[in-house]
C-alpha cells in the first residue's frame, strides 16, 4: 500500500513536472490568406509567441473556408488532427459529436467567459454542457461597399432600398463602370443570395427560411423575387467574374474599377489594409432592409496528445477571447469583438454602425444567423441551397423553377 501510495506520488510529480515544462505548441488550421486576413492572424501569432508558444502555421487558402474544411477531414480521418482549427456554429457541433474535440470548459471558466461573452456568442461555443469552442469576433455578413469618388462622381448616394440600388447600378453601367464587384465561386453566389433574401423576406422570412427551412416559405412568392433580385444583379457584374477570389473584388472597389460589393466585413479588411479611410475612401452600410446577419469566427480545439499541445490549446483558448487579442485583431479583420467589455473608441464608424445594429437586433428579434457562412445550418443542407442559388446565377434558370429546385434540395437534404 505504502508502496503504492509512493508510486502514485511520483507519477502525479512526474505529470506536474511534465505540465510545468510543457511548451505551449499549436498547429492551427485556418482561412486567413488575404492581406487584411494575414495582417489579422499575425495578431495572434506575436502574443502566442510572446507567451512563449510555439505557432505551427497551416493556412489553407480559399474563401469562406471549403477547402480548408476539406483538409480538416482528411486530418482527422487519418487520425492525425490539427491542435486547433478555425470552425464556426453547427459545425463545430458536428466534429464534437463525432468525438474528437477536446474539452476547454477549464479554461473558460478561470477566464470568466459567461460573464463577458452574450448568450447568443456562447451558445455555439458549448458543446452539450462543456466549452469546445473560443470566439475570434462576430462578422456581420449583410453589408454594401462602396468606393466613394465613384459614387460622388456619378451623383449616387447609398441605395437604402433594392430598387435604389437597382437604379445606382443602372447609372454606373452607362458610365462604363463595373457597378457590382463579384467573384464567381459558390460561397461568394450564397453571400449576396443571402442579404437579398434578408431583405426581401424580412427577418421572420429569413429565419423561416433559412433556419427553421420551412416549406411554404422555401417556396413563396417572396422567394420569387429573391431570385429575380439575384437575376438582376448578374447583370451587373462583369465578364471574368467567374472564379474571381472575393479580395480581388474588394479589389476593384478600392481602385475604382468597380462601385459595389455586397460582401461580410472581413472586405473591410482589405480597405484598411490598402490604407482606405471609411467614410473618406469608401462606405458603407448595411444591404437594404431591416436584421443582422451574423458570423462568429472561433477556434475549436482537437482531442490531441501531448502536454505541449494540449498547453497550447489553453494559451490560445485563453490568448483568443484575452481583451488585447479582441481588439487587435477585429481592428484589423473588419470585425466587432466578441466580448462586450471591449472599448470600442478606437472602432471606425463601420464598426460602430455594426455594433449599434447588433444591439438593436438582440433586442427586436432580428439577430439571425448567417446559413452561407455556416452559422444556421449543417452542412449538407447549407451546401443543398448553395448549389441551387449558384445553379441559377449561373444559368438563365426562372426563378420559378429555382424556387422549386430549392425546395426538392432542402427537402432531400433532410
Ligand atoms: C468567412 C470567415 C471570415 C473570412 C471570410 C473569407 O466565412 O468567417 O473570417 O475569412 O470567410 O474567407
Amino acid at each position: 500500500m505504502k508502496h503504492y501510495v509512493k508510486m502514485a506520488a511520483s507519477a502525479i510529480a512526474l505529470t506536474c513536472a511534465t505540465a510545468a515544462f510543457a511548451e505551449p505548441q499549436a498547429e492551427v488550421l485556418h482561412y486567413w490568406t488575404s492581406g487584411g486576413e494575414a495582417k489579422s492572424v499575425a495578431v495572434l501569432q506575436q502574443e502566442f509567441a510572446d507567451n512563449g508558444g510555439t505557432w505551427i502555421d497551416m493556412p489553407v487558402a480559399g474563401g469562406g473556408g471549403d477547402a480548408a474544411m476539406t483538409a480538416l477531414r482528411a486530418r482527422v480521418l487519418s487520425g492525425n488532427a490539427p491542435t486547433a482549427v478555425q470552425l464556426k456554429g453547427p459545425a463545430i457541433q458536428e466534429w464534437y459529436e463525432e468525438g474528437v474535440l477536446a474539452d476547454i470548459s477549464a479554461v473558460a471558466e478561470a477566464e470568466g467567459w459567461a460573464d463577458v461573452l452574450p448568450a447568443s456568442i456562447a451558445g455555439h461555443m458549448k458543446c452539450d454542457d462543456i466549452w469546445c469552442a473560443a470566439p475570434v469576433n462576430v462578422h456581420r455578413v449583410d453589408w454594401i461597399w462602396a468606393n466613394a469618388d465613384v459614387l460622388e462622381a456619378n451623383g449616387i448616394t447609398m441605395p437604402t432600398t433594392w430598387d435604389e440600388f437597382n437604379a445606382a447600378a443602372e447609372k454606373l453601367q452607362a458610365a462604363g463602370i463595373t457597378p457590382l464587384a463579384h467573384g464567381g465561386q459558390a460561397w461568394q453566389d450564397a453571400t449576396v443570395f443571402e442579404a437579398v433574401a434578408l431583405g426581401i423576406l424580412g427577418p421572420d422570412g429569413f429565419r423561416k427560411a433559412f433556419v427553421d427551412l420551412d416549406m411554404d416559405t422555401l417556396k413563396s412568392d417572396g422567394m420569387v423575387a429573391v431570385f429575380d433580385q439575384m437575376r438582376t444583379l448578374r447583370g451587373y457584374v462583369d465578364d471574368n467574374f467567374s472564379g474571381r477570389d472575393w479580395n480581388l473584388a474588394t479589389a476593384m472597389v478600392i481602385n475604382g474599377e468597380a462601385g459595389f460589393q455586397i460582401m461580410g466585413d472581413w472586405a473591410k479588411g482589405e480597405f484598411i489594409a490598402a490604407g482606405k479611410v471609411p467614410g473618406d475612401d469608401f462606405l458603407c452600410l448595411s444591404t437594404p432592409g431591416d436584421g443582422f446577419l451574423y458570423n462568429v469566427d472561433s477556434f475549436a480545439m482537437f482531442d490531441v496528445d501531448g502536454a505541449d499541445k494540449k498547453a497550447g490549446q489553453e494559451l490560445l483558448a485563453k490568448l483568443t477571447v484575452g481583451k488585447n487579442f479582441q481588439k487587435v485583431f477585429n481592428l484589423n479583420k473588419g470585425s466587432i469583438p466578441a466580448r462586450t467589455d471591449v472599448d470600442l473608441a478606437d472602432f471606425d464608424s463601420c464598426a460602430h454602425l455594426s455594433s449599434d445594429d447588433m444591439s438593436a437586433s438582440a433586442d427586436n428579434g432580428s439577430l439571425l444567423p448567417s446559413y452561407a457562412h455556416g452559422m444556421a445550418l449543417r452542412g449538407a443542407q447549407a451546401g443543398a441551397i448553395t448549389d441551387v442559388v449558384t445553379a441559377h446565377f449561373n444559368s438563365d434558370m426562372s426563378s420559378a423553377d429555382a424556387v422549386q429546385m430549392l425546395a426538392d434540395a432542402v427537402a432531400n437534404s433532410m
